[in-house]
């Protein structure tokens, strides 16, 4: 059994509090978006609070609920503290408990993601083995179905991608399960670069994959390159996203929401002849061919 502590507040008082916590013995406290307002993507070494910030700590069962309430009241103003939800949770098997809502997706024909030890029971499925972790990409957002499925659309026989921006390394593994000749993935999150390189092991690819930090990106034009960034951060990095594809190449731009499509396309306009955008709920990739 564990006794879990939760209540809402903002992110200027959110510190203060998680210190106190953490002071009265918390075993952990955890930090969540309370309003839905999504932080989609802070800078590089920034963490970033809600607006309306969730404060989950977690006490060892036997603490005494009464103690750690009074202790809150003496600490916190009355407004926050009359807030505090205090419940006990039955031990589990905490590692396994994500199980229960990551299942195997199908992204087009062939293309599946699945946890570790589930498959489909489909003849001519293509198998990706991928568990949620520290890096963004299992497929569950739309901004990497719209990306999978687009490259489940296509031959990739004998092609060269690069995966910018490669979170877990999902993209680029789905690319080179689905036939691709050879990867290339780059992030400026350390935690992203090795997060790929295992999610490559454990789907047998590793040989064909090429992991860089941005640095030492090497000068190369590629076939295809995914970038699912988000829309500024994608105009901002035209010159380079489009030196890296050849004439005749493919560019797949992703983390666009519908209202940026039209900037963005006119962002990539000048080097790429821009199709229309590929919907899903309210994102949209956006696919281009260099033209010069
Ligand atoms: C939305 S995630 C996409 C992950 C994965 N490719 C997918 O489709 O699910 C965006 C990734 O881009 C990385 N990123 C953001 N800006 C970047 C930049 N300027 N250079 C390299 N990587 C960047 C982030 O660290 C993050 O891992």
């Amino acid at each position: 059994m564990w006794l879990q502590l939760s209540l809402i507040t903002s992110k200027e008082q959110a510190p203060l509090i998680e210190a106190l916590f953490e002071n009265m013995g918390a075993l952990s406290v955890t930090l969540g978006d309370a309003g839905d307002e999504p932080i989609l993507e802070p800078g590089l070494n920034e963490t970033p609070l809600w607006p309306s910030t969730q404060i989950t700590a977690l006490f060892e069962g036997d603490s005494n609920p009464d103690n750690l309430r009074s202790c809150i009241n003496q600490s916190l103003n009355s407004d926050v503290s009359r807030q505090l939800k205090i419940e006990r949770l039955e031990d589990q098997a905490w590692e396994r408990a994500w199980l229960a809502d990551f299942h195997p997706m199908q992204f087009g024909q062939r293309l599946w993601v699945c946890p570790t030890g589930q498959s489909p029971e489909s003849n001519n499925a293509i198998i990706m083995e991928l568990d949620p972790g520290l890096a963004f990409g299992t497929g569950t957002h739309p901004t990497t179905a719209l990306c999978l499925k687009w490259l489940d659309s296509i031959n990739l026989e004998n092609q060269t991608i690069i995966d910018f921006g490669c979170g877990s390394g999902i993209l680029a593994v789905a690319a080179l399960l689905l036939g691709a000749e050879r990867a290339i993935a780059t992030d400026h999150d350390p935690q992203a670069l090795q997060a790929t390189l295992d999610n490559a092991k454990k789907n047998h690819v590793d040989s064909r994959l090429e992991i860089k930090e941005p640095c030492q990106m090497p000068a190369i034009q590629v076939d295809i390159l995914l970038a699912n960034i988000l829309a500024g951060t994608l105009i901002q990095l035209e010159p380079l996203l489009a030196s890296h594809v050849k004439p005749g190449g493919r560019i797949i731009l992703s983390g666009i929401l519908t209202a940026q499509a039209d900037e963005v396309s006119q962002a990539f306009n000048r080097h790429f002849k821009m199709q229309p955008p590929i919907i899903q709920d309210e994102w949209v990739a956006l696919e281009g061919t260099r033209i010069c």
